[in-house]
């Protein structure tokens, strides 16, 4: 028999946050219970902005110099309590030389500080996926069939679920991440990165009705997305506004140039391309998710993924939850971009699940 009652210590180094986690977790994969003793998270988007995304070895770097600052921060929290007994790392999805540095970073603290705790290796996107248990404090028959949307910005996946640790896939992108299409609508509009949370800024102030974005594959018969169309509608409805590239450069001297010059040719504001992105792309995530939580007869909708940070798309998911009278689960704010609370989550359940994943970066790791 192996205890339900644990100590984990996560570590999360996929992308651009560098996330170190204590938490308690028991109950077991019946009525799974955590408490976070400590969640730090060390944001790197100040480093890579300049470049307009991530720069793999840039983020590598950064992790080699925050993980033993934050390891010495959490230590402190374990100096006068019981070691963890369980050690786990994000082995992917991710960029493979980020994950190497988580990985080599908990076979060292393995080794040096905690010979005893077992160490596993996490699935990132089941990381977001049980990010809601974070949240949400108990686990009931009212749950299940799940239909689970994760939204990042590396993925796009619709999932069945029919207990915790039981899940189909039902669909996901064709291309484009809509995180991904967030980001590069952004840059598109001259926003800074990461620009999901800029658009969603920006787009308070504009008129959702004011352009009609397509809704890519929002009335096919299976559950796969599509954004890459979207993004590109985007950019055409801005190429053409422009005389020519180089009358286009031209207004890209300051943000309020460029702001005026798309006024001026396009009778729209920048607000307004982004709300009317934003629309069109929250209207295709809802319609596909509650069409499958119809169809599957879903007890509860679960969003998860750092696109779930999204006000609007929180919201529109609450209100037709409610309406099929399901339940709407999604973490917290401060769970839904990458932290290491949800992989010592998911650690948990794959650890009682006997679910053993090599300890090596997979990069294409999938569900
Ligand atoms: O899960 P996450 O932190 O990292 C990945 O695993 O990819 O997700 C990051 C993505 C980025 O594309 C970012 O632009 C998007 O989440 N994002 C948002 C918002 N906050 C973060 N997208 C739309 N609205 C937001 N408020
Ligand atoms: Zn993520």
């Amino acid at each position: 028999m192996i205890s339900t009652n644990m100590k984990i210590l996560s570590i999360e180094t996929s992308c651009d946050e560098t996330a170190l986690a204590l938490i308690e977790a028991n109950g077991g994969l019946k009525s799974p219970k955590f408490k976070v003793l400590k969640n730090i998270v060390s944001s790197q988007i100040k480093i890579h902005a300049p470049f307009g995304g991530v720069v793999p070895n840039l983020a590598k770097r950064e992790h080699l110099k925050n993980l033993p600052l934050l390891f010495k921060n959490l230590k402190l929290e374990i100096r006068n309590s019981r070691p963890p007994n369980l050690l786990a790392v994000t082995v992917g999805p991710g960029l493979e030389p980020c994950l190497w540095t988580g990985v080599g970073f908990a076979k060292e603290i393995k080794k040096k500080y905690f010979p005893k705790a077992k160490l596993i290796g996490v699935n990132h996107l089941e990381g977001h996926l049980y990010s809601f248990l974070l949240t949400k404090k108990t686990v009931n028959s009212k749950i299940f069939p799940a239909v689970a949307l994760i939204v990042s910005g590396g993925h796009t996946i619709l999932l069945l679920m029919k207990s915790l640790t039981e899940w189909k896939k039902l669909g996901e992108t064709r291309d484009d991440a809509v995180g991904e299409a967030f980001d590069k609508v952004a840059r598109m509009l001259e926003l800074p990165f990461p620009g999901g949370p800029e658009i969603e800024k920006l787009a308070k102030s504009g008129n959702s009705n004011a352009i009609n974005f397509p809704r890519p594959m929002i009335n096919s018969k299976d559950y796969d997305f599509s954004f890459s169309g979207l993004k590109t509608s985007v950019l055409y409805f801005l190429r053409d506004s422009y005389e020519s590239t180089k009358t286009y450069q031209s207004t890209k001297t300051t943000t309020k140039n460029f702001r005026n010059f798309v006024k001026f040719r396009t009778f729209v504001s920048v607000a307004d391309i982004a709300a009317s992105f934003e629309r069109a792309a929250v209207d295709t995530l809802v319609a596909k998710t509650m069409r499958a939580a119809k169809e599957c007869k879903a007890k509860s909708v679960m969003l998860s993924g750092g696109v779930a940070a999204n006000k609007l798309l929180r919201k529109e998911l609450k209100i037709q939850s409610s309406l099929l009278k399901a339940n709407f689960f999604a973490p917290s704010m401060k769970f839904n971009t990458d932290n290491a609370a949800m992989i010592g989550v998911a650690a948990y359940i794959s650890y009682l699940k006997r679910g053993n994943r090599a300890i090596r970066a997979q990069a294409n790791l999938n569900l």
